[in-house]
């Protein structure tokens, strides 16, 4: 039997055949799961995903708009997927946003007030508010396994990923709060913490070029990540096989951040 099969969930975050959800998705729908989708409101945001999901070959997925810094929007979307769905296995966080602006290096410094909250907002918060609405219908399945996409600058200073870097860190620790007070429902709560990976999102990173030569001299295996490794990782996560995991960030990025100097 697959590894999934029989787990049903909701996926945030497929702009594209690039976007990291769409590699974790094509690996969850591989090992038998079955996937929902959202995305950003507005034709050109629908259009763009439902190409990325027809690339997956998933037959008529369910796909539903949600601006995720709308508390409005977070609660229509589960509504509307629980009215549709019997049961919620997985939840996969993997959204972000920060003004593109401020995400060069030497810009920390001055991001303003309002950018600085809007990076926390999209890219933490929501954590929070997808779990709160997540965690009764997990309940009702025997419980779930909720993932988020983290990445190194959360805990190092990498030139340019700026505000990101403390948003990051937020969704670390939401991450384990979370896990903490879900953990007697059987709700696993995790972060994977990926190596850089050309997207429309990390385009916005003014430090991704350097990212992306300095992993494969430095990291252990001499490689870039591939959107195909972070999937086999969540595939694991989200399955029986990581019963006794949360509150982790895992690691998947060729091992570099293992690596002092
Ligand atoms: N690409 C990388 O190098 C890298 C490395 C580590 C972690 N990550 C993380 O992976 C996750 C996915 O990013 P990606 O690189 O695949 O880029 P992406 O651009 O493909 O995905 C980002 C997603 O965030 C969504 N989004 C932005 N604002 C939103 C809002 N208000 N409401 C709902 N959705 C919103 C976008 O629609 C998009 O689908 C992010 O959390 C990112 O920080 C990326």
């Amino acid at each position: 039997m697959s590894l999934l099969a029989g787990k049903t969930g909701l996926i945030f975050g497929v702009a594209n055949d690039r976007s990291y959800a769409f590699h974790i998705a094509e690996a969850l729908a591989k090992n038998g799961a079955t996937c929902a989708f959202t995305c950003l409101p507005g034709e050109k945001n629908e259009r763009r995903t439902r190409k990325a999901m027809e690339k997956l070959e998933l037959g008529d997925a369910w796909l539903a708009p949600c601006d995720a810094s709308k508390d409005e929007d977070i609660d229509a979307v589960f509504d509307a997927f629980t009215q549709k769905h019997e049961r919620l296995d997985f939840l996969i966080h993997s959204i972000a946003f920060a003004d593109r602006e401020w995400l060069a290096p030497g810009k920390f410094t001055d991001t303003p007030r309002a950018s600085y909250l809007s990076a926390i907002d999209i890219s933490a918060y929501t954590l929070a508010a997808m779990a709160k609405r997540a965690r009764e219908p997990m309940s009702a399945s025997g419980g779930g396994s909720i993932l988020a996409m983290s990445y190194y600058g959360s805990e190092k200073v990498v030139p340019g990923y700026n505000v990101m870097g403390v948003a990051k860190a937020a969704l670390e620790c939401t991450t384990r709060y979370l896990a903490a007070e879900l953990g007697e429902r059987n709700i696993r709560v995790n972060t994977i913490s990926g190596g850089p990976l050309r997207t429309l999102a990390s385009s916005a990173v003014g430090g991704i070029d350097t990212m992306l030569e300095h992993t494969p001299v430095r990291a252990p295996l001499k490689r870039n990540v591939e959107g195909s490794d972070v999937g086999g990782v969540a595939a694991f996560l989200v399955s029986d096989l990581a019963s006794g995991v949360t509150g982790e960030n895992i690691y998947v990025d060729c091992g570099v951040n293992t690596i002092g100097i």
